[in-house]
């Protein structure tokens, strides 16, 4: 039979809600129990619970079970269960527990409108909760959860019919995919998916691209917790739920007071290419088409006949082989030079893509790298990193807003094709009838757009770092950032032994540690006697937390209690790059091809911060020892703390400030206190340089000829003498003719960037293409700033004061 006291069966009572029922109890116990016609309420009046029937039936119900008459009763029995029993006293449905003592066992409604059955034993915990064994109904503070380790699942339940809460065919549940999802199944069949959580949002729901989901929470990816999603929103005076309705349509309702009813649904799925795998394996669904189902560029139908039809389930055929099939084919593992990847614009994202253990390089060339054509296609997301897909590619959906970019591997006589047929593609397009069902995902829109309606624990355990921060004079609003609290960090470090220090951060020591879970952390802790550093401690805070990009290092959380002010980054064994370029014996790890990935993976970081996220940040303070180095030795550029946003136009600012680094900063920077983009690409290029020759800008260069690094490269540069200026390392092997080639355009990139003049110097995405070669005839470089003028320290700080600008050092680490 199944289950009872659902909260649909509450849900159906709550019409009741805010009427005043005198002094009604809200527990049942041995002695007490209800009969129909009798009711409980939940202390404050909030939910009820009793007997009902639904509009065509004549069946009463407490829960979902029919009881043909008025007779029925529900009552705690002998053996301490949770019991409905008709009139002849027989036992209908049971809560099934085994109770130790029954004699003080009570069932009582609480506010939330779960019922919750206890005997006073177990230290208050409860024997069995109606809000562990749903319905269809979805009520705040009630948790979908999938424990794979102990296999219990607790997922909502359609009705049979709107009048039959009966299970019906479909179920909402979360599931622990490689990558956490919330699914529907019909009959168990995956009838809808919601695409990938990212930690921020499902990123296959369309509204949830412009909107966060406010006031739901959902835990994936923690060994430690099970999957699980709930909400709660901080608006006491609204009234919601949500509904899996039988049709398997997920819908919210709300209370409408003034109409006394449950108003507004709002259909999550909706549309047909809602459903998954409508068009089959290789099929593309859109709904703004006529028919709405076609096949992928390079594809045709399985079945031709059966495709017309408007039967699409057996999906799409490649009309010509991978060059890595034919390659496989034919015994030979070279030759994957031929396949490419087409491009597709916000796309839902496909079932069952693969997380990539490798954070080395492009999405696309580990797809590329894959064996035996074991990747045909990758998308990125940045709180996920690249998502590759084998085999059929299955629920391939066009949005009309949102969505990831998709790159599917095609054979490079398909993608060429393309080039001639677009027109007839178009017009064919423009025929179709355009039906944007946009109110398919409004229901969560709608959920983030209410004002006030945002988590309430989510608010006060954020309380400080958004009171500081909040909608500040940037103008933006923090994202979520978990909160590790003290002690699990002072565990995690030893209490901050100093056998665990691993530096000295900019504005506090910073230190090792390792979680509960096995998992290594570098802890940044403020110190209390720096007064300046809270300022970069929250700046550091408001940037890093809006970044996410595989070249800068990740903030996995900040604990604020008290006095402390405690930043947790991902650990980086390698620590920077400076413990191994200017280590006599370190630098031999550093070959070339390690080299050039460090310097490319820079370029990108700096890229993204530049242009590609939505800020546009300027670092300020790049150097050799702010760049971090992964298991891999992959770079990810560290310390935001003097980082400065930008707004959308600002494209340079002042400082009456100037901080930095001497050796790394900009002429216009150290002398006038201008900074802009290319004030971080000058920083770049002497990082650059000091990567190419293995030595530190500022080392002393006792010369008249050459004052610093720069001067030295310049010189050798007008000598034609390049090759005695790259390390010895870096020269092995021998004449290698793409090393050589790469390390001369690295040379040149880097006298390009440290050009004295800001508008001569290349901006980041000019830099990233000429490391990539896509640009081969590079200006000549003018010659570089403090050439002339041994200007690495005495003189910035004389003329910085005759400007009355402060100079502060936060070198040292
Ligand atoms: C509850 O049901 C049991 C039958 O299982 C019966 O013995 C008991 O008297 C009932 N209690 C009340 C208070 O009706
Ligand atoms: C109840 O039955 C009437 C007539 O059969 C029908 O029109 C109505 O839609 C039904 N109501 C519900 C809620 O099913
Ligand atoms: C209740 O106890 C019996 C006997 O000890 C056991 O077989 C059964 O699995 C238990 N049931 C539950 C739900 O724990
Ligand atoms: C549930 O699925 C069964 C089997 O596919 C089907 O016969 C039945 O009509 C479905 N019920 C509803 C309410 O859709
Ligand atoms: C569609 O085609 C498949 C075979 O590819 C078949 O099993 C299925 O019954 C067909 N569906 C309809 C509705 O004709
Ligand atoms: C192997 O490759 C050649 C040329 O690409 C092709 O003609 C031949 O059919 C292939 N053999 C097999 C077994 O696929
Ligand atoms: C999970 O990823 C592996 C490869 O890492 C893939 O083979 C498998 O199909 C994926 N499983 C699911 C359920 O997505
Ligand atoms: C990939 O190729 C290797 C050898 O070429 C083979 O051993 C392996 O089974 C192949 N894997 C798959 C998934 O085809
Ligand atoms: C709470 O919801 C009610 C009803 O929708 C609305 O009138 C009120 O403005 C909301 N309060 C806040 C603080 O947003």
């Amino acid at each position: 039979m199944g289950k009872t006291i659902s909260c649909s069966v509450l849900l159906a009572l709550v019409s009741c809600f805010l009427l005043q029922f005198g002094a009604a109890l809200d527990t049942i116990t041995p002695s007490k129990s209800i009969k129909d016609t009798e009711v409980i309420i939940s202390q404050n009046g909030v939910f009820r619970l009793g007997f009902f029937s639904l509009a065509n039936s004549s069946n009463r119900y407490v829960g979902i079970l029919p009881l043909k008459d008025s007779s029925g009763i529900l009552n705690i029995s002998d053996d301490g269960n949770l019991a409905v029993l008709n009139g002849k006293n027989e036992i209908l449905w049971s809560s099934n527990v085994n109770n130790t003592a029954p004699s003080t066992t009570t069932a009582q409604l609480r506010d939330s409108g779960n019922l919750v059955l206890s005997n006073g034993d177990d230290a208050g915990s409860s024997l069995w909760e109606s809000f562990e064994d749903p319905s269809n109904a979805f009520i705040e503070t009630m948790e979908i959860s999938t424990d794979v380790k102990k296999g219990r699942k607790v997922e909502l339940k359609s009705w049979k019919s709107i009048d039959d809460p009966s299970d019906g065919n479909f179920s909402l549940g979360i599931e622990p995919f490689n990558i956490t999802e919330l699914v529907i199944r019909n009959n168990n069949q995956l009838y809808f998916r919601s695409g990938p959580w990212n930690g921020n949002i499902f990123i296959g729901l369309i509204l949830m691209y412009t909107d966060y989901l406010d006031g739901f929470e959902v835990v994936a990816d923690n060994p430690q917790q099970p999957d699980s999603m709930t909400y709660e929103f901080s608006n006491e005076s609204m009234l919601i739920y949500y509904e899996l309705d039988s049709q398997g349509k997920f819908v919210e309702r709300e209370w409408d007071a003034g109409k006394g009813e449950w108003s507004k649904n709002y259909p999550v799925i909706q549309i047909d290419c809602d459903v998954y795998g409508k068009c089959g394996a290789f099929g593309i669904c859109d709904s703004t088409k006529e028919p709405i189902c076609s096949c992928l560029k390079g594809f045709k139908p399985r079945n031709i006949e059966e495709w017309s039809r408007g039967n699409w389930s057996s999906g799409c055929i490649r009309t010509t082989l991978l060059q890595c099939e034919r390659d496989n084919n034919n015994g030979s593992g070279a030759g994957q030079g031929d396949d490419g990847f087409l491009e597709m614009k916000m796309m839902k994202v496909l079932a069952f893509p693969a997380r990539s253990s490798i954070i080395n390089g492009d999405c696309k060339d580990q797809c590329m790298n894959m064996k035996n054509c074991s990747c045909v296609a990758y998308a990125y997301d940045s709180g996920i990193g690249c998502m590759v897909w084998s085999g059929d590619l299955i629920d391939v959906q066009k949005f009309s807003t949102g969505g990831v970019d998709l790159y599917i591997r095609l054979p490079s006589s398909e993608l060429d094709k393309g080039k001639s047929s677009k027109i007839i593609v178009i017009t064919t397009v423009t025929a179709g009838i355009v039906v944007i069902t946009i109110s398919a995902l409004f229901l969560w829109r709608r959920m983030a757009k209410h004002k006030g309606r945002n988590k309430k624990r989510k608010q006060i355990k954020h309380q400080f770092c958004s009171e500081n921060i909040g909608e500040n004079s940037i103008g933006v609003k923090l994202q979520q950032l978990p909160i590790i609290n003290f002690e699990e960090i002072a565990t995690a470090t030893n209490n901050f032994n100093h056998a665990k220090k691993l530096g000295q951060g900019g504005f506090g020591p910073v230190y090792r540690g390792t979680l509960d879970d096995g998992k290594e952390i570098a802890v940044k802790r403020l110190s209390k006697a720096s007064g300046q550093g809270l300022e970069e401690f929250m700046n550091e805070v408001v940037v890093i937390s809006k970044l996410q990009h595989r070249n800068l290092v990740r903030l996995l959380g900040c604990c604020v209690e008290g006095e402390e002010k405690i930043l947790v980054y991902e650990y980086m064994p390698n620590k920077s790059l400076d413990t191994f370029l200017f280590d006599p014996i370190k630098q031999n790890i550093l070959d070339w091809r390690k080299r050039f990935n460090i310097i490319e993976g820079i370029s990108r970081g700096l890229l993204y911060l530049h242009k590609d996220s939505r800020l546009k940040v300027i670092h300020r303070d790049l150097k050799a020892s702010n760049v971090l180095l992964d298991q891999e030795l992959n770079p990810k550029i560290a310390d935001f703390g003097m980082a400065r946003i930008f707004g959308g136009d600002e494209n340079q600012a002042n400082t009456k400030r100037v901080v930095g680094t001497y050796g790394y900063m900009s002429p216009e920077y150290a002398i006038q206190g201008q900074f802009s983009e290319k004030s971080d690409v000058f920083s770049f290029g002497v990082l650059l340089l000091e990567i190419v020759s293995g030595r530190k800008n500022t080392s002393l260069f006792n010369n008249q000829d050459y004052f610093s690094l720069l001067g030295y490269v310049w010189k050798l540069w007008n000598e034609g003498n390049i090759w005695s200026l790259v390390d010895k390392v870096v020269l092995e092997p021998k004449s290698n003719l793409k090393n050589e080639k790469e390390i001369r355009r690295c040379i040149h990139i880097g006298l390009l960037c440290v050009q004295e003049y800001a508008t001569d110097r290349p901006t980041m995405s000019t830099v990233v293409s000429m490391l990539n070669s896509e640009i081969s005839n590079f200006n000549t470089p003018k010659q570089p700033a403090f050439t002339q003028t041994p200007l690495i320290t005495h003189d910035v700080q004389n003329r910085a004061s005759v400007n009355g600008v402060t100079l502060t050092d936060f070198d040292g680490r």
